[in-house]
């Protein structure tokens, strides 16, 4: 089939929004036709040809969601009709690491994920018989997807998609970090660095865990009364004092569970640091430049502080994304706050305008 799609041409260049050519799916393989997707920094990392993994030409795109159109041979876990959202980190519940409840990084695709191809190792993705390449396994910068059934999660058929696109990345990245890989525990003393998409469902996801203090620290004084809007008990504005800060309030030990959401290594670095001596957890979910390293005096680490990596929130994405937005139809998060813009696929660059300007916290493509 032929359908509209931004694709990345060149590093550095605006995404060139244009007809493509999509393939049936293969076996085990959905056709997805995209209703919303959230404009994420990641696509735009990878635009800027900053991401030395990056590959052109390819569809960006990775917070979708969606309705099945069609699925391939064999496929059981979804059917025409269902509402979907796409998961970047898949779940085949087969592999050694989907067996194992410490951690959600399933290795069935990664291989060929990472290079841009279907698990059979081709693109479904082509323009005048030339290969296109799939991004991040998703490719949701197009109104129809063709995905393995195993990075497809089945959300309530009651979510609206242009809210539920949001699980796909950011905010189900920081609702688990707190939730799935730090377990914050009920009365405990959190910290959020970071008050994007990421730390902001960092904070909510303290919240729900039923943390007794959530202090966020920001630059933007808008984004810390978000922040506040979501449950944060205390906001302060970032910068080196940060780490002294927290432990004068924590009677000079530091908090339960720290979290960062900036993708800077001195954050990181402040999270460890402000991380209670004896059981502290520090949890990173920032993305760090290429060859940056997080720098860390092991007497920090002797003495109790622990540090965690989270990747998409440590989400086994098809079990627990349709619980979030089960969450989210129960009204425990407001997701429609953090939706600044609404954009049409042709707007796309403008996205990322707004995402460097930092203006709002997530601009959402509507496919009419
Ligand atoms: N681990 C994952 O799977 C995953 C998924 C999505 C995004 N990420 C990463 O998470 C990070 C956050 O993403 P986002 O979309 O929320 O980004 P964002 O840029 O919208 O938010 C980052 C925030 O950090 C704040 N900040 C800057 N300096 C600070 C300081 N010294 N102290 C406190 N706050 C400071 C900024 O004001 C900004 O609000 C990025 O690095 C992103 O790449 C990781
Ligand atoms: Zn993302
Ligand atoms: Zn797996």
């Amino acid at each position: 089939m032929k359908m509209r799609a931004a694709v990345l041409e060149e590093f550095g260049k605006p995404l060139s929004v244009q007809e493509v050519e999509l393939a049936e799916p293969k076996a085990g393989e959905v056709l997805v036709r995209l209703v919303a997707c959230g404009v994420c920094h990641t696509d735009m990392y990878t635009a800027s040809g900053a991401d030395p993994s990056g590959y052109a030409p390819a569809v960006l795109g990775h917070e979708g969601g969606g309705v099945v159109e069609r699925v391939g041979q064999g496929v059981t876990s979804v059917a025409g009709g269902d509402q979907v959202v796409t998961l970047f980190s898949p779940q085949c519940r087969d592999c050694i690491h989907c067996m194992d409840e410490r951690t959600n990084l399933c290795l069935a695709i990664r291989e060929q994920q990472n290079k841009g191809y279907l698990p059979d190792g081709t693109p479904r993705l082509s323009r005048d018989g030339e290969p296109i390449r799939h991004f991040m396994g998703t490719s949701t910068f197009a109104e129809y997807t063709v995905m393995p059934e195993i990075a497809l999660a089945k959300v309530s058929p009651e979510a609206p998609l242009d809210r539920a696109c949001l699980f796909a990345c950011g905010l189900s990245t920081g609702l688990g970090a707190a939730m799935y890989t730090a377990k914050v525990t009920p009365g405990a003393t959190c910290v959020v660095f970071g008050a994007g998409m990421v730390g902001l469902g960092a904070v909510v996801g303290c919240r729900l865990q039923g943390a007794g203090r959530i202090i966020c620290i920001d630059m933007s004084d808008d984004r810390l009364a978000m922040a506040r809007d979501h449950g944060a008990t205390d906001t302060w504005t970032g910068g080196p004092e940060s780490v002294q800060r927290v432990l004068e309030e924590t009677g000079g030990f530091g908090a339960d569970y720290t979290f960062e959401a900036t993708g800077l290594v001195q954050v990181m670095q402040q999270a460890v640091e402000s991380a209670r001596m004896g059981w502290g957890l520090a949890t990173i979910a920032g993305v760090a430049g290429k060859g940056e390293t997080l720098d860390v005096i092991p007497r920090w680490l002797i003495t109790g502080r622990r540090i965690a990596g989270s990747s998409f929130g440590g989400v086994k994405g098809r079990d627990q994304v349709p619980e979030l937005v089960d969450r989210y139809l129960a009204g425990d998060i407001d997701v429609d706050s953090f939706i600044s813009h609404r954009i049409t696929l042709d707007d796309v660059n403008k996205g990322f305008d707004l995402m460097h300007a930092q203006d709002g916290i997530r601009s959402v493509i509507e496919y009419a």
